[in-house]
Order: structure tokens, then C-alpha cells, then sequence
């Protein structure tokens, strides 16, 4: 497709328009009629070594940055967009490369239930219709997911699809063939069985969810407002591979469709035992079969009191008669059966009023506009102000002061603006001016290349200042109690701390000048931050703060350096073989160790004694290149103090067993998860004994001793 030559050339032209994406952000519009079709001829050719032939010849970030510059021009110059440009890609053909498929049976919704009342009348109804006394249900969860319809024929799962308009959906087999609860064979036909449509929900998990969502954030995309939003964009991904790394599940509960008809279970109860004996995750072990309405509604308002404590997205329970003989007389209307209804749990959307938009500078002088809010009630919290994350997303959704706005709050995720209502509008609402300057120091505010947030890149405006202080105090960095948002401000404001290094040159009768500051709490900030000196070269690494290095990250870059002055030379391909260290992390961590007021900080931080290096046993020490996980209680000491023994004696402290865990190490009490998954990767488990015969050498016995006496040795 591209002779040799002809790559030679288009790799010449990326590196030139990389080199100029200044100059190509100011372009004329005569100028940029041009420079788009420069771009839209490298994209092309980058999207053709990279999902065709699978050998990327520039890095992702440099492909997002030529991604982005055209995106903007053509933003700019809307007449320059042609449908053939690759940034029209993404809207039309995601949304329409999928076939369609015919599902076996429509895939109706569910009629609501908001009260008692209006669930006793459900029961009512099928009571009046089926000439029954008393009606035996069904009860389980309401998945809050993207709902799917499988097929499996002879035992094979063969087509699985969306929803779509309930009559056909997308046929997205591929994408579900990576999810490991869609068993790709089931052995249907030991009941009887060949062919069957089954129901169900894709979903991602609350924790995965808010790990994905941070990721988005610090790739400068929008995060999903919910994990429904978040399951439905990940299923509709053209990459299947892509697919596969979303960590997805799929719940199924309802069987829709089968062939012989005879061999339909009797009831919906006995279905899902079926699918539950065959392998799929199903609402099975939460099913409560119930006799008559009032234990249903019982049992709804025990889930609604523990919705939260799932790790799923919940918005209601699902009721469904029972016994199937009912069904042909139930019946359904057209947009649902009247053997079920849903009863919903109270709702996490309100709608509100947005007042005004403020602007915050963070750590590392990042610009997030705030919205504050007309306070309103969502889900028995109530939400003032919402995160409207980035210039891009306020654009995209066109948000403007003054708006009513539709605000989402699941479960304990953050506030998100779902949509503007439009409709709402008088005219007198305001477009969102985006400052030029920082809010703080008044800088001038910048955008990077390829990246969607303003920041101000004033090392010393007061606002990153104290948040500064406050990241290297908090617990996993430095953990010096008593040195909170207040006192970092005022430290910085009397002058006293500008930087981290500052807070080691100071004395108790300069603390005793903060305000609130008695003697005694000015001597015990002293020892706090005194003590902090010794918390080792990752701890420091990560609280100096440097942009994308969470504690994970400074914990492999430690791993692989001696002293932390090491990172001032370091060749940005060695970072980059660090296990899950990208261009991006690489190239923040080599930016940060170049620059001289960073590299001030690091030497007043080892003039005054702080540990930038590893002590000779964390280098070589007994445990070094292994790899410790612990589970249940551990009568020697907490779990995070045996971390600490660990990683001193030059071993890694993990929380989560993975194929690289050396062992476990198990307590009183172990969880389950942490035990199987040992037992099925074939990681050692040893016992808290073994673990003290490995350090009892190298440990000063009072150091656990402390803690519990005579438990040691
Ligand atoms: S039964 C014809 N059971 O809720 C009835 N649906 O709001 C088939 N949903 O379209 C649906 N959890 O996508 C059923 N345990 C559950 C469910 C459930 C979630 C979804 C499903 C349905 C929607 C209706």
C-alpha cells in the first residue's frame, strides 16, 4: 500500500509537523488548507501501520498530538472538514460499522415502580388476571449496565448483540467474546437445549470504574459520568483488544428465547440455577423467591439500605412472577411484560441551577473550572459544586453560567453535569469565559502540546505552593501529622516554607509563630517533620509530586535507580523500560529532574539529611527482588509496618497478588480473593512465622515489640 519510499517521506513530514505544532495552532486559513492535508496524510498512514499492519512507527502520544492539531483546525475552520478526514472517523463509523441483528425475542424494557403503593398494584393486577391468591415472585438486583443478548446454538455461543431499538441490535460478538463470564461453550444441551437467547447486562465494577476515569483525566479526556455510560462505550469499541483491557463482566438474568420450546425451565428461578450451574455470573446467590408482595417489598428495601456496599452499580430490583405458566396470560404491553416490573431506587440525577463557574489552580498547576451549584439533594447528599473538568468538556457540552443542568451523583463518585436543558434557556445565560491568567498568581496561563488543561507553569505561585506542602505531608508521602491544608498555607503565607526543603531548616520557635501554634504542637510538628527524614527515596519521589507519578510508579522507578539524583541523568529509554512506564510518565519524570528550582529543592532536601538514596540493604538487602503480599491479621505487627520491613530489606511490598508475587504471607483471618488467586497463579503462601525466621536478623525485635509484647521471636 505504501512503498518504502513513500513511508520514508511521510515519517519525515510527521516529525516536521510535530516540530511545528505551534506554528501550526496559529495558522491562516490559507495557511491551514494546506497543513490539514499534510496531517490528514500522516494520520492516515500512522492509522495504517497501526491497526492494519500492528507496528506503530511514532508513539501514541505523538500520533494524539497530530491527532489533535488537525481536530483543532478543523475546529477553527469548520469549511475545511471534509468526511473524508480522519477526525469524522470516530462519530460515524463507530456508531454504524457494527451489522445489525434480528433478536429472537424483542427486547422489551420494564414497566417502573417508585412506591409500595405502586408495587401492591402490580400485584394487584396479576393477581386479578391470573385468578391466583397469592403470587410467588422472584426478586433480584437491577443491574445499572449496558444491556446484551446472547445466543448460544449447540452448545456454542455464536452471536452476542446491544439492545438497540429492542427489535435489533448491533451484533457485537467479538467485543463480547473478550469478557471472561461469557462462557464461549455451555453445555445447554444436557438440559434439553439448542438453541437460547439470554438476557443480560454488561457492567464494569465502582473500583475499575473510578480507575478508568482517573486515567481518562490524566490522558486529558472527559471522564464517563457513570459506569453504565462507561460499559456501553467500551462494548461499542471498535478494537476488540481494546475491548479485552476494559475491565468488563457480564450478569445475565433472563431467559428470553428457546428451542424445543419444551425445554424451557419451568420457572425463572430454575432458569437461573441453570445458567448458574452452566458457569455464568447471574443474580443467583441475591435472588430471594417471595411469597406474596409484602416480603418483596421487604426485601427491596433491604437491597435499597445496601445498594451502596455492592460492588455494582444498582438503580432498582427486578420482580418477576415466578412460575411461567403465567406468562402467556400476563402477556405484554409493547413496551413491557406484565410478569415483571422494576422498582426503582431513589434517583442519583437531579436537576439544578448553575450559578457561576470559579477556577482552581492544583498542585501541578492545573486550571479546573468549578461549577457552583443551587444546592440540591441527590441521593441523601447534597451537591453544591460540580468538577466541569476542562476547557473541552465545558465547549463539548456547551455550558454556560446560568444553565439548568441535569447533575449525576452514583454512588460515591463524583458530581458530573450529564447535559445542559437546553429547553431551560431565557436567553440572559452566560458563555464561560476561560481565563487567560492564573487565578492565583496571575501568570500567564498555557496550554502544552497535546494536552486539553490550561496550567500555570509558575513554580512558585502560591496556590501549587501550599498544595505542595500538603502532598509531601499526607500520609503515603512523607506522613508528617499535623501539616494540613491550613498549616501549609500559613506556613507559606508567614513566609516560613516556600518549598518542601524549607520545612527541614525550621526550628520550633518558628512554628510557634503559625497561628493556633502553642508550644507543644509547635514541638510536635518539629518531631514530625524531623522523623519524615528517613521514609526512603520512593516516598520522596512521589511526594515531590511529579505529574503522573503516583506511588506505584515512584515505587518502580525506585526500584531501578539507587539515589533519587540518579534521575537527573537518566536516558529516557531506560525509564521507559520500567515496567508501566510510558512516554508520558517518562518524559514528566526527566522534565521535572531538569529543571534548577526542582533540583534546588533536592539538595536543600539532602543538605538537611532527608534519605534520597537506599541504604545498602535496601539495595542488596535479604529480600531483595522479591515479592511480598500480605493477607489477614498479622499478630507481629500491621501489614503496613511489615511493608515497611520489607521494602527496607530490599524487597517490594505489593497489596495485590499478581503473577510477579513472590509470597503471600498469611494471617488470622485471611480473605478469600487474595488466598485463590495465589492458589491459581501458583504463588507460594507462607505463614507470618516463616516471615519473621526471613527478617529476624536484620530487625531490632523492639521495633514490632512495640506494638505487641512478647509476640516476637
Ligand atoms: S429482566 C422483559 N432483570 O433493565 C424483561 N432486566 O429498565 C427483561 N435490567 O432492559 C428484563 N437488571 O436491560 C431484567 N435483573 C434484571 C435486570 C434487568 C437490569 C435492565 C434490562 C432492561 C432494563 C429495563
Amino acid at each position: 500500500m505504501y512503498t518504502s519510499e513513500r513511508e520514508r517521506e511521510l515519517i519525515e513530514l510527521s516529525k516536521e509537523l510535530l516540530k511545528n505544532l505551534g506554528r501550526i495552532r496559529t495558522a491562516t486559513k490559507e495557511e491551514a488548507g494546506q497543513i490539514v492535508q499534510k496531517l490528514r496524510e500522516v494520520i492516515r498512514y500512522h492509522d495504517y501501520k497501526y491497526y492494519v499492519q500492528a507496528s506503530p512507527v511514532i508513539s501514541d502520544y505523538e500520533y494524539d498530538q497530530l491527532f489533535r492539531a488537525l481536530r483543532d483546525l478543523e475546529r477553527k475552520y469548520p469549511d475545511l472538514i471534509t468526511p473524508d478526514s480522519p477526525t469524522q472517523r470516530v462519530a460515524s463509523e463507530i456508531t454504524g460499522s457494527f451489522p445489525t441483528v434480528s433478536h429472537f425475542a424483542p427486547m422489551l424494557s420494564l414497566d417502573n415502580a417508585y412506591t409500595e403503593e405502586e408495587l401492591r398494584d402490580f400485584d394487584r393486577r396479576v393477581r386479578e388476571i391470573t385468578g391466583e391468591e397469592i403470587i410467588q415472585y422472584s426478586v433480584e438486583p437491577k443491574y445499572d449496565g449496558a444491556g446484551i443478548a446472547l445466543v448460544y446454538r449447540d452448545d456454542l455461543f455464536v452471536r452476542g448483540a446491544t439492545r438497540g431499538d429492542g427489535e435489533t441490535g448491533e451484533d457485537i460478538t467479538n467485543n463480547l467474546r473478550t469478557i471472561k463470564t461469557i462462557p464461549l461453550r455451555a453445555d445447554f444441551s444436557s438440559f434439553g437445549i439448542k438453541l437460547i437467547e439470554i438476557r443480560g447486562e454488561v457492567l464494569i465494577n465502582k473500583e475499575e470504574f473510578k480507575k478508568m476515569n482517573q486515567e481518562r483525566l490524566e490522558e486529558g479526556l472527559p471522564p464517563f459520568a457513570n459506569p453504565r455510560n462507561a460499559a456501553a462505550g467500551s462494548i461499542r469499541l471498535q478494537n476488540p483488544m481494546e475491548v479485552a483491557k476494559r475491565k468488563l463482566t457480564a450478569v445475565v438474568y433472563q431467559v428470553s428465547y428457546v428451542e424445543p420450546e419444551e425445554a424451557y425451565p419451568k420457572t425463572h428461578y430454575e432458569a437461573i440455577k441453570m445458567l448458574h450451574t452452566l458457569g455464568f455470573k447471574t443474580p443467583y446467590q441475591d435472588i430471594k423467591i417471595c411469597e406474596g408482595i409484602e416480603e418483596v417489598i421487604a426485601y427491596c428495601k433491604e437491597w435499597e439500605e445496601k445498594r451502596d456496599s455492592y460492588p455494582y452499580e444498582l438503580d432498582g430490583m427486578v420482580v418477576k412472577v415466578n412460575d411461567r405458566r403465567f406468562y402467556e396470560v400476563l402477556g405484554f404491553t409493547s413496551h413491557h411484560p406484565r410478569w415483571a416490573i422494576a422498582f426503582k431506587f431513589k434517583p442519583r440525577q437531579a436537576t439544578t441551577r448553575l450559578i457561576k463557574v470559579i477556577f482552581q489552580v492544583g498542585r501541578v498547576g492545573t486550571v479546573t473550572p468549578v461549577g457552583k451549584l443551587e444546592p440540591v439533594q441527590i441521593g441523601g447528599v447534597t451537591v453544591s459544586s460540580v468538577s466541569l473538568f476542562n476547557e473541552d468538556f465545558i465547549r463539548e457540552k456547551d455550558i454556560r453560567e446560568g444553565d439548568m443542568v441535569l447533575v449525576e451523583r452514583a454512588g460515591d463518585v463524583i458530581p458530573y453535569v450529564v447535559e445542559v436543558i437546553k429547553e431551560a434557556r431565557t436567553g440572559e445565560e452566560k458563555p464561560i469565559e476561560f481565563p487567560k491568567n492564573c487565578p492565583s498568581c496571575g501568570s500567564k496561563l498555557v496550554k502544552l502540546p497535546g494536552e486539553v488543561a490550561w496550567r500555570c507553569i509558575n513554580l512558585s505561585c502560591p496556590a501549587q505552593v501550599v498544595l505542595r506542602l500538603k502532598h509531601w505531608g499526607s500520609r503515603e508521602a512523607m506522613d508528617i501529622r499535623g501539616l494540613g491544608e491550613s498549616t501549609a498555607k500559613a506556613l507559606y503565607e508567614k513566609g516560613l516554607a516556600k518549598d518542601v526543603g524549607d520545612l527541614y531548616y525550621l526550628k520550633p520557635t518558628d512554628l510557634i509563630k503559625l497561628p493556633g501554634f502553642a508550644e507543644k504542637a509547635a514541638f510536635n510538628l518539629y518531631n514530625a517533620i524531623q522523623q519524615s527524614k528517613d521514609r526512603g527515596p520512593h516516598r520522596v519521589l512521589y511526594g515531590l509530586g511529579v505529574r503522573y507519578v503516583g506511588l506505584t510508579t515512584a515505587k518502580r522507578i525506585v526500584q531501578h535507580i539507587d539515589s533519587l539524583w540518579d534521575l537527573k541523568d537518566i536516558p529516557l529509554e531506560r525509564l521507559m523500560k520500567i515496567e508501566g512506564i510510558g512516554y508520558v510518565v517518562a518524559k514528566s519524570v526527566k522534565e521535572f529532574f531538569s529543571r534548577e528550582e526542582n533540583l534546588k529543592v533536592i539538595e536543600k532536601l539532602d543538605r538537611a539529611g532527608v534519605k534520597l538514596a537506599k541504604t545498602a540493604l535496601e539495595k542488596e538487602g535479604p529480600l531483595r527482588g522479591k515479592v511480598f503480599v500480605f493477607t489477614g491479621t498479622l499478630d507481629c505487627c500491621t501489614r503496613e509496618k511489615a511493608g515497611e520491613i520489607v521494602e527496607r530489606l530490599g524487597g517490594v511490598f505489593s497489596n495485590s497478588v499478581t503473577s510477579k508475587t513472590t509470597y503471600l504471607v498469611v494471617g488470622k483471618d485471611p480473605g478469600r480473593t487474595k488466598l485463590t488467586k495465589a492458589k491459581r497463579l501458583g504463588i507460594k503462601t507462607i505463614s507470618e512465622e516463616d516471615f519473621l525466621k526471613m527478617i529476624k536478623d536484620y530487625v531490632d525485635p523492639k521495633e514490632l515489640e512495640e506494638r505487641k509484647p512478647g509476640t516476637l521471636f
